[in-house]
């Protein structure tokens, strides 16, 4: 039996700091917070749209959050300049691993798939534009059953598309809402804590495995 993986995209594949280098440009040494209050904002406006199932496009999400983050920092960034953020998020580079781990999966019987929040044309775009996509079977999004991680209904939704079953399937995330999401719906769960600082949610759920990068998951998962 293969071993099925399920890739969270932003963060895990995807290193949505990537803008960091865009934004110092326009704000300077706030770039740092400016980018982390962004991706937190974004992540609670896609669970809060999740709970009111109000359902919009994770790059709603994104948009939305930006303007937030502008407003919260004061930050003189015209019209203009929110589109050039915006277009470096939808081309945001993969971490530097991640091509040699997804090249050792993929050639040990793995199926590998990306799953998340952003829809498959977005996934597919930031996917070929970091050189990866050609490692995955498919991509599998939220947007198909519009709702958000960590919604129990999005993992049952990935194990049907893919037509893993639970025990045979990990995923893989460096997100820990993501990971105790998975290990909820009966999934196995991989937390990639890429940075030493990471702080583990303590709900009582610990990950199935932790590694410190891509590059450790091969041998972690015994696949
Ligand atoms: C994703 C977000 C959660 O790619 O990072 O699904």
């Amino acid at each position: 039996m293969s071993t099925t993986l399920a890739f969270d995209v932003y963060g895990t594949l995807i290193d949505t700091h990537g803008v960091v280098s865009v934004l110092r440009e326009m704000i300077g040494d706030e770039a740092e917070g400016f980018s982390q209050s962004w991706r937190d904002k974004q992540l609670e406006y896609s669970f809060r749209r999740g709970l009111m199932r109000d359902y919009k496009s994770f790059a709603v999400c994104t948009a939305n959050a930006l303007d937030y983050t502008c407003a919260l920092y004061q930050a003189d960034i015209s019209q203009e300049q929110k589109q050039a953020l915006l277009a470096a998020y939808r081309t945001l580079p993969a971490f530097e691993e991640v091509e040699g781990a997804l090249t050792e999966l993929s050639g040990n019987h793995c199926r590998l798939f990306a799953f998340s929040n952003g829809t498959a044309e977005a996934v597919e775009r930031l996917l070929v534009n970091a050189g990866i996509r050609k490692y995955f079977e498919g991509i599998v999004s939220v947007d198909e059953i519009q709702s958000f991680k960590p919604d129990p209904a999005v993992y049952r939704h990935f194990l049907q598309r893919t037509g893993a079953s639970d025990s045979d399937a990990w995923l893989v995330s460096s997100n820990p809402f993501d990971v105790i999401g998975a290990i909820n719906s009966g999934m196995r769960a991989a937390w990639v804590k890429r940075s030493t600082i990471a702080i583990f949610d303590p709900w009582g759920i610990e990950p199935t495995l932790i590694v410190e990068s891509l590059t450790e998951l091969y041998a972690g998962i015994g696949a």
